[in-house]
Formats: structure tokens, C-alpha cells, sequence
């Protein structure tokens, strides 16, 4: 593969990215969580609606592109709960066994944080069913003629899962969430609230227009967001007095990471010249796409695809993926449009 191994723009954890600001950063309850309005809203409601009753919360579930505060907003519930919070991951979790000793070790209460969600198997999504509906696991105890089927009672515990990929969720899985939430990508007020706490918290001086520069390069993903800021922290340091203005941020993310004014980087802007140049502006599909530009098609689907959709740059139709007028004119081929085919769109 020749993915770059450390891509600024990506919303995925890499192995480069800071843990102790990222735990220093992360906002610990609703009142203080920057953006997701309407989702802070309908978990204000939840929260509030389990206390009254005095019961545990419902099972929630988050989905959309990775760096988005999945995570962060599990550990705000629990936080906001006061319970205990148990991660996991669904390709951790391996055998049925694996999560009957999980979920048997619950409090009532507790939360249990299953991340990739979509990724688990299907003998333990089996198991999950009948906890998350009826608070049972039902366990079939030794082999052959003497296996006898065990009921166990299990206290009231809540299930917060987390996705990148909805779709390829079950049916019965998702229909077993009380509450299912859609992240969006940050608007731009709330990105610069969310550059501008943590260029505090790294102790770096900036002016309104570097944080706005940050920002608009930062696909709307705080993750990104932090991961830009520090590597602009850096060329200021060395190249610009330590101060973060319009014009450092400029020239580190533009010139240095080639991250252009609208936070696309260079696999970006493949993705979509390979459309363009090499097929017409589309319809091709995404395999055929992630051929020509050898990159992964899940990386394509979770880090890319999400982006270009929101920005209007690119269209999913049932015959493939479609470069829009807009991303002509980006990309400077406005000259070779196609005419306008209402039907493709
Ligand atoms: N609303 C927010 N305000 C400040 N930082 C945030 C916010 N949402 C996410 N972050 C930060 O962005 C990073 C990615 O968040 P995370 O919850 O791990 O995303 P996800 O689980 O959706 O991939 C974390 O470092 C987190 O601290
Ligand atoms: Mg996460």
C-alpha cells in the first residue's frame, strides 16, 4: 500500500497522536461538550428521564466517521451517570465465553462500551440479544446428552456501542439500541472553540485567524483538529516566533502538509481526479476506485468518502460514485465539465 503512514487528515487514532492531551482535552460532561447539539440535547433528556425513573440508561448507540467524540461521549454518559465504564471492541471480543464473562462481571448500572461494534461475530451478537433485551444470558452448560440449557439473571447494565458503519450493523442489533445517534461534522464556531481550548491547553499563543485557518482545514473532525494544531505548534515554534497566525497556519498546512483550503489532502483530491480524469466523472464503483489510486476501499469508505459527501463533492448513486460540478470546479476542470445529466443525480 502506499498510504502515507501518518495522514494528518485521517479522523482514526494513530499511533503518533498524542494520549495525555487527548485525555487532558476530553470534555468530561454534556454542560462542557463543544458542538453535537442535538445530540448533547437528546442525551440531556435520556440522562435526565433514567434518573427520575431511578433506572439504569437505556442502550445507546453512536455512528459516523471516525474522531468525532464516539468515544468521548461514552465516557461523558458514564461520567454523567456516575457508573462505571467497561471498553471493549468487537473484534476483541472473540468467543460467546468471552462476553458471558464480560457481561456476568456487570453491576447494575454499569456500562459496558463496545467500539466497532459492526465487528462482532455472529455467535456473540447472539448472546448480546437476549442481555440487552431481557437482562438473560442463556448458556448451554456441558456436551452431548447431559448439555443442559442455564438461565442467567442479569442486573440492569446499559450497552453503549459505537460505529463507523451503521449499515453494516443487524437488524436485530440495532434494533435492540433505545437510542441511536448520527455524529455530524463539527461547524466551524465549534471547531475553533474546540482549537482554541486545547492551543490553551498546550500553553501556545495564537491570534483568531490561525485558529480559523486550523479549523477550516480540519474536515470538521476534532481529532484532526488537534492532530493539525500541534503540528502547526511545531513550525511555529521553530519557523514563527511561537505564535499561531493566519499566515503560519497557512503556510505549514498548505505549503508543508498540503492539507488544501478545504482540508482535503492529496489522497482527497486523487480520489476525485481518478473519477474525473480516468472515468468520466463516474458512475464507477468504490473498489474500482480504490484499485486505481491503491488505497484500502475501508479507508476510502470510513475517512474519505464521509467528507466528500458533506462537502458536495462527490455523489453515492446505485451505479457508483459520481464527481459533482463543484468538485470540477475545485479541482480546476470546470473546462471539462460533462453536460449537465439531471438523471445521474
Ligand atoms: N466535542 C469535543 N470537544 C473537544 N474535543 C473533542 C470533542 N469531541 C472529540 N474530541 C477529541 O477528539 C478526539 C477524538 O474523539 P473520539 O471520542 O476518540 O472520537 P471517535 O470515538 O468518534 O473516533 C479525542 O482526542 C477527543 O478528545
Ligand atoms: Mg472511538
Amino acid at each position: 500500500m502506499t498510504q502515507p503512514p501518518n495522514r494528518s487528515i485521517d479522523g482514526r487514532r494513530l499511533p503518533t497522536d498524542s494520549g495525555r492531551l487527548d485525555a487532558a482535552l476530553r470534555p468530561k460532561t454534556l454542560a462542557t461538550y463543544i458542538g453535537q447539539d442535538r445530540v448533547v440535547e437528546n442525551l440531556k433528556i435520556l440522562i435526565e428521564a433514567a434518573k427520575q425513573r431511578g433506572e439504569s440508561l437505556d442502550h445507546v448507540l453512536f455512528y459516523g466517521p471516525p474522531g468525532l467524540g464516539k468515544t468521548t461521549l461514552a465516557h461523558v454518559l458514564a461520567n454523567e451517570m456516575n457508573t462505571n465504564i467497561k471498553t471493549t471492541a468487537g473484534p476483541t471480543i472473540e468467543r460467546a465465553g468471552d462476553l458471558v464473562a464480560i457481561l456476568s462481571n456487570q453491576r447494575a448500572g454499569d456500562i459496558l462500551f463496545i467500539d466497532e461494534i459492526h465487528r462482532l461475530s455472529r455467535p456473540v451478537e447472539e448472546v448480546l440479544y437476549s442481555a440487552m433485551e431481557d437482562f438473560v444470558l442463556d448458556i448451554v452448560v456441558g456436551k452431548g446428552p447431559v448439555a443442559k440449557n442455564i438461565r442467567l439473571n442479569l442486573p440492569r447494565f446499559t450497552i453503549v456501542g459505537a460505529t463507523t458503519r451503521l449499515a453494516l450493523l443487524t437488524a436485530p442489533l440495532r434494533d435492540r439500541f433505545g437510542a441511536v445517534f448520527r455524529m455530524d461534522f463539527y461547524d466551524q464556531a465549534a471547531m475553533e472553540q474546540i482549537i482554541l481550548n486545547a492551543a490553551r491547553q498546550l500553553g501556545v499563543e495564537t491570534e483568531p485567524q490561525g485558529i480559523a485557518e486550523i479549523a477550516r482545514r480540519s474536515r470538521g473532525t476534532p481529532r484532526v483538529a488537534l492532530r493539525l494544531l500541534r503540528r502547526v505548534r511545531d513550525y511555529a515554534e521553530v519557523r514563527a516566533n511561537n505564535i499561531i497566525t493566519a499566515e503560519v497556519a497557512e503556510e505549514c498546512l498548505s505549503g508543508l502538509l498540503e492539507i488544501d483550503a478545504l482540508g482535503l489532502d492529496d489522497i482527497d483530491r486523487r480520489v476525485l481526479t481518478t473519477i474525473i480524469e480516468n472515468f468520466d466523472g463516474g458512475p464507477v464503483g468504490l473498489e474500482t476506485i480504490a484499485a486505481s489510486i491503491s488505497e484500502e476501499a475501508d479507508t476510502i469508505m470510513d475517512v474519505i468518502e464521509p467528507f466528500l459527501l458533506q462537502l458536495g463533492f462527490l455523489e453515492r448513486t446505485s451505479r457508483g460514485r459520481v464527481a459533482t460540478r463543484k468538485a470540477y470546479e475545485h479541482l480546476g476542470y470546470a473546462d471539462k465539465m460533462p453536460p449537465r445529466q439531471d438523471s445521474l443525480f
